[in-house]
């Protein structure tokens, strides 16, 4: 199985994703509700729980880890390397800096994302390894993950803010910008429109996804020990009655949720 975990329910954009590449092999997801948002918390204690959720998805035989969460990948994967040795784990960061630094033509890049994402530094110093020549500009967007889970998607307010989390950045002249949160890909739309036509958008989501299946494809010894497709298996660590309906949104399709007993 492919393991893949978040801090709630938005990191199903990328099983989203991962259905429309990998669909011959079953998704095993768990989505951290009870202690989500982890984007307000320090770096420490979302490796804690990062460590936690790898370990309830390996025990139920997931063979590789993709992590969805843009917190957990920005501050928790050297400790999961290490913890969890020969495990093959994905993570949403490196592959959102490898398409921004493909896309970027002036050199000029934005991100939003959450608080503790943004205050990592992770960005800053791939950026700066890489080229630089490259300037980033962030900001964080904390009110966009209460908005979108309250289905606001195509609100005015939402709009609004979009536009005001933006404006620093297009001041800024970037051309590119990376959206460093599991949920933004479902305001893709409106940010698409704020951004205005001369910014390419970077989705994790899809770029995660895209690694996820490169990696499969070329390597037959995890192929063998995958398990063959079925509905993806959606574990939450908290069950409240709108959480079918916000992971229906995620996923655009039907979905059942399974409560862990802890
Ligand atoms: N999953 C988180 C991320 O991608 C967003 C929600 C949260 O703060 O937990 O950073």
């Amino acid at each position: 199985m492919i393991g893949v975990f978040d801090s709630g329910l938005g990191g199903l954009t990328v099983v989203k994703e991962l259905l429309e590449r990998v669909n011959q092999y079953k998704i095993l997801y768990f989505g951290d509700t009870a202690r989500t948002p982890y984007g307000t918390k320090s770096a420490e204690t979302v490796t804690r729980y990062a460590i936690e959720n790898t370990n309830f998805l390996l025990e139920r035989g997931a063979k590789i880890i993709v992590v969805a969460c843009h917190t957990v990948s920005s501050t928790a994967i050297p400790v999961l390397k290490s913890h969890f040795k020969g495990v093959p784990f994905f993570e949403v960061v490196t592959p959102s800096f490898r398409k921004a630094l493909s896309l970027t033509k002036n050199k000029k890049v934005g991100l939003i994302g959450t608080r503790t994402t943004v205050s990592s530094g992770i960005y800053q110093r791939l950026f700066a390894e890489a080229d630089p020549e490259i300037s980033l500009s962030t900001n964080p967007a904390p009110l966009l993950v209460p908005l979108i889970e309250e289905g606001w998607l195509r609100k005015p307010e939402t709009r609004s803010i979009v536009k005001k989390y933006l404006i620093p950045l297009k001041m800024k002249g970037i051309d590119t910008l990376i959206l460093a949160c599991t949920h933004y890909p479902i305001l893709k739309k409106i940010i698409s429109e704020k951004a205005g036509k001369r910014i390419k958008l970077v989705d994790p989501s899809e770029e995660v996804a895209h690694e996820v299946a490169h990696f499969i494809a070329n390597n037959v010894e995890i192929q063998k020990c995958l398990e063959s497709n079925g509905e993806p298996e959606i574990w939450v660590s908290d069950l409240t009655p709108n959480f079918e309906s916000i992971a229906q949104m995620f996923l655009k399709r039907k979905v059942k949720l399974n409560k862990v007993i802890w």
